[in-house]
């Protein structure tokens, strides 16, 4: 694992492979090994680099950093340190509100878009209501309850009955999460502004991506941003919830090296 000193604050990330770059931006509240089985399936083809947000996995947390514009200069502050001018970004649902804020900002950076599990849509008063509770309990009784809160919205029915080690897999991720980080993303996530208006906008070629029985953004939300982006690809991924990159990764890294394949570097 890396680790870039950048601003003054220690960001981990991993960069592996040759070729087009692909940056990989997690969910919440999880890390970069999330994509693990993409960064294996693709990192002999392409440059593939993932990054800990601010207060997950490797990165150190910048309390004030607290908006997903915060997230996005975070990001492209690692690309700058890296050397990539442009790069096919990667989001699942907190990754893809992020990729928003990189596309409002950072056009320019943006080769091509991936939008997994996410959608275009603010909170509503309900959800940023919800966010306050959840930023409580953080506080409360810290990341344990928050893995036991998110795994039922992040995992489908079926990957919970039979597939307890994906299970696992995501508590240690959502266990190794600060405190600190779980309330950031939650005041940072409440206060996204709607990206609605920037659909028609989007110009890079896009692939939406979506569990079938994923619950927190379900289908009707990517079929929402696939139709307002002119030429994007919708997929949908048979038995997979929200996380579908980690429940259905073959079928999620097939759709992904189908769409990269068109993508001229
Ligand atoms: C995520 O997976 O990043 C979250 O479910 C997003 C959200 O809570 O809106």
């Amino acid at each position: 694992m890396v680790k870039a000193v950048i601003k003054g604050v220690k960001v981990g990330y991993t960069d592996q492979g040759n070729g087009m770059p692909l940056v990989f931006i997690h969910a919440f509240p999880l890390s970069k090994t999330m994509w693990q089985p993409q960064v294996d399936a693709l990192k002999d083809t392409y440059r593939v680099i993932t990054i800990d947000l601010g207060g997950h996995g490797e990165s150190d947390i910048v309390l004030w950093n607290d908006t997903l514009d915060d997230y996005a200069k975070n990001i492209i502050g690692l690309l700058d340190h890296l050397g990539i001018a442009q790069a096919v970004f990667v989001g699942l649902s907190m990754g893809g509100y992020t990729l928003f804020s990189i596309y409002r900002h950072y056009a320019d950076r943006v080769k091509a878009m991936v939008l997994a599990d996410t959608r275009a849509q603010a909170d509503s008063e309900e959800g940023k209501a919800g966010r306050r509770s959840m930023a409580e309990v953080a506080f409360s009784d810290g990341a344990p309850a928050i893995a036991n809160l998110m795994l039922p919205k992040l995992l489908a029915p079926s990957t919970i009955e039979h597939h307890p080690e994906i299970v696992e897999q995501v508590r240690q991720m959502i266990l190794q999460t600060s405190t600190a980080g779980i309330v950031v993303d939650l005041v940072a996530m409440a206060a996204r502004p709607d990206s609605t208006d920037l659909l028609p906008t989007i110009t890079c070629p896009t692939l939406v991506i979506v569990g079938e029985d994923d619950q927190a953004t379900p289908l009707r939300e990517s079929r929402f941003m696939s139709d307002k982006i002119s030429g994007s690809t919708l997929v949908t991924i048979s038995e997979a919830g929200h996380l579908s990159n980690l429940e259905q990764p073959d079928a999620f890294t097939h759709a992904l090296e189908s769409f990269l394949k068109k993508i001229r570097y």
